[in-house]
């Protein structure tokens, strides 16, 4: 049984580690708990690097050993990003009804990468996630970890522009 160690703090004050927060609390002693941590570690951030697993490893008590073992085990699970930038798309449910199969097609077309691959220049990668938690938003995508919900294919490029370019 796992016994969450309320007594580590998150790697930084990034608002999104409540919502891992949350998760934890919620599967704290659950036989899952590691995997829908990592789970909500990977929606949120698109990706999972040392810090986080270092993280996760002390707040769930597993020797960190565990945490990489189930997170390369895994093939849903993304290690490090490729690309200079994330977009994480939410390909759950909700969003998928209301149009993330279109946005994630017009990335695809603009910039040559689907889900789980990132642009041959290094700028992008893109993303999925099950659920971010957030369906009133839907579709909802996070651009460098910056939420925007009922978004359009029109804002969604314009937005990946304006991050690519910014640092061009
Ligand atoms: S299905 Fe996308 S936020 Fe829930």
């Amino acid at each position: 049984m796992i016994m969450p160690n309320k007594k580590i703090d998150p790697p930084s004050d990034d608002k999104r580690w409540k919502v891992v927060e949350t998760t934890i609390r919620r599967n704290g002693s659950s036989a899952g708990a590691l995997i829908e941590t990592l789970h909500s570690v990977q929606e949120w951030f698109g990706y999972l690097d040392d810090q986080a697993l270092t993280y996760v490893a002390h707040r769930l008590m597993l020797p960190l050993s565990k945490v990489y073992g189930v997170a390369t085990f895994y093939h849903f699970f993304t290690l490090k990003p490729g690309g200079k930038h994330t977009c994480v798309v939410c390909n759950g449910t909700a969003c998928y009804i209301k149009g993330a199969k279109k946005l994630i097609d017009d990335i695809a077309d603009q910039y040559g990468a689907k889900l789980g691959e990132t642009t041959k220049d290094g700028e992008l990668s893109v993303l999925g996630a099950r659920c971010l938690g957030s369906c009133g938003l839907a579709p909802a995508v996070v651009i460098d970890g910056d939420v925007k919900g009922n978004i359009s294919s029109e804002d969604l490029i314009a937005t990946l522009q304006g991050v690519i370019n910014h640092d061009a």
